[in-house]
């Protein structure tokens, strides 16, 4: 597995580059599961605000779960997608009846409830958990189909579950959560998309396929299906 090879520079590089992100101080589930909902369809810089906003005003799940409509509302107003906040509402009722007020760990369980999806599962099971879970977003779509030089089209759904199968291999156990963030970071800082990628910047291009055939402005490919 061509992979395996990118998991220690790929720590390595994030302990010195990580942004600081408010999210990232105190990866609590609630803290982690919020930004990951805010930050499914914003952008960080745009998210930084609403979630420091959002957090001291419904500090807990129970909190988010009694909250009024309006408030909800309010806090959420200019993020758009207001399904997101509804639904954030309704998956912290079930947590607060079925689960004691404790997001569940296993991404089985987090599955069940509204608004989390593969992604979000995989991000506060691994990030808030530790869990070797994948967390697969478009920027790690798109480190993966790079490093691999993978010309599979990445909006297909099974092209996506390989790509999650083949990271599940080469999770490493003990530092999961960091792993997944430097994925992400890698993605979202360095390996940018179209014709950006920053190689000469990148802890992985020695190990990179796509760099060594000059092809990183071709991957991934994303054919509308
Ligand atoms: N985008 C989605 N999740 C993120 C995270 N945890 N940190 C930075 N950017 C992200
Ligand atoms: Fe992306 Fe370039 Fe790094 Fe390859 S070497 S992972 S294309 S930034």
């Amino acid at each position: 597995n061509q992979l395996t090879k990118i998991v220690q520079p790929l720590l390595c590089w994030y302990a010195e580059n990580a942004r600081a992100l408010p999210w990232r101080d105190d990866p609590t589930p609630y803290r982690v599961w919020v930004s990951e909902i805010m930050l499914q369809q914003t952008r960080v810089k745009a998210v930084k605000p609403y979630f420091e906003r959002f957090l001291s005003e419904l500090p807990t799940i129970s909190s988010l779960a009694d909250a009024p409509e309006e408030q909800l509302l309010k806090l959420w107003e200019g993020l758009g997608y207001y399904s997101r906040v509804r639904n954030l509402q309704k998956a912290a009722r079930v947590v607060m009846k079925n689960y004691g007020g404790v997001l569940p760990k296993k991404p089985e369980e987090l599955l069940r409830l509204p608004g989390i999806g593969e992604y979000t599962a995989g991000a506060v099971a691994s990030i808030a958990y530790g869990e070797p879970v994948p967390a697969v977003d478009g920027n790690v779509l798109r480190v993966i189909a790079r490093v691999t030089g993978d010309r599979s089209n990445i909006s297909e759904t099974a092209v996506k579950r390989e790509f999650a199968d083949r990271l599940r291999k080469i999770y490493p156990k003990k530092q999961a959560g960091t792993f997944t963030q430097s994925l992400m970071e890698l993605g979202a800082t360095v390996c940018l998309p179209n014709a950006e990628p920053k190689c000469g910047e990148c802890p992985l291009s020695s190990l990179c396929t796509a760099h060594s055939l000059g092809a990183q402005r071709e991957l991934p490919i994303k054919a509308a299906k």
